[in-house]
């Protein structure tokens, strides 16, 4: 634990940020199996609400883990580390005035409420990009399953790995079933009947 250092509070508060982006801050959280299309979608709806005139920017697990969190692997408790040094950056891109949607499998339930109970009430909403194993592995774009398959990836998720679906997300998308476009729109609309978009 540090010690000796204080708090300074910042000159610009993220609720004046907000009034001056003319919207809300919060972090999307997606979480899903490797493949599942978190990142595609992520990726997708940070591009429509940029074209909308709003403040969004997306962490990705693959991305960050070639810079922040280059120094974890796939153990348990690295992936704990990983989802707590990221829920920390999200919060700071939630005072910043952002949307920030975030893409990791982040498979243990405890560690993705350790995120939510970092932020506020409502600044935290919880995705679950749904997909099979199976169909996931069908697509392996990265050829990691097949190599799971064959021993050469250690703890790999969903074959060597646990999974904890999320007990109550707040949206659920379904990539095996609708496309990244309609994944986008079901996203936008829901988003919008909350208000926060
Ligand atoms: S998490 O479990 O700690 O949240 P994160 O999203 O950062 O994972 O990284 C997952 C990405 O790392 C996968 O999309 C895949 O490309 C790669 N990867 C490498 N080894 C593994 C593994 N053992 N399990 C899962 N993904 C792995």
């Amino acid at each position: 634990m540090s010690t000796n250092i204080v708090w300074h509070e910042a000159s610009i508060s993220k609720e004046e940020r907000r009034t001056q982006n003319k919207h809300s801050s919060f972090i999307l959280w997606f979480t899903g199996l490797s493949a599942s299309g978190k990142s595609s979608v992520a990726n997708a709806f940070a591009r429509t609400l940029f074209e909308r005139g709003n403040q969004a920017f997306v962490l990705d697990g693959d991305n960050i883990r070639h810079g922040l969190n280059k120094d974890l692997g796939f153990d348990e408790e690295s992936r704990k580390e990983n989802i707590r040094r990221i829920g920390e950056v999200a919060k700071l891109f939630v005072e910043s005035g952002q949307i920030v949607t975030t893409a990791f499998i982040s498979p243990y339930q405890a560690d993705r409420d350790t995120v939510r109970e970092l932020v506020a009430e409502g600044e935290f909403l919880e995705i679950y990009v749904e997909c099979s194993v199976e169909e996931c592995e069908r697509r392996d774009p990265k050829g990691l399953y097949k190599k799971a398959r064959n021993g050469e990836i250690p703890n790999f998720t969903g074959i060597s790995a646990p999974y904890e679906a999320p007990v109550n997300p707040e949206i659920v998308l379904n990539t095996v079933h609708h496309s990244i476009e309609e994944c986008v729109a079901q996203l936008t609309a829901i988003l919008t009947e909350k208000g926060l978009i």
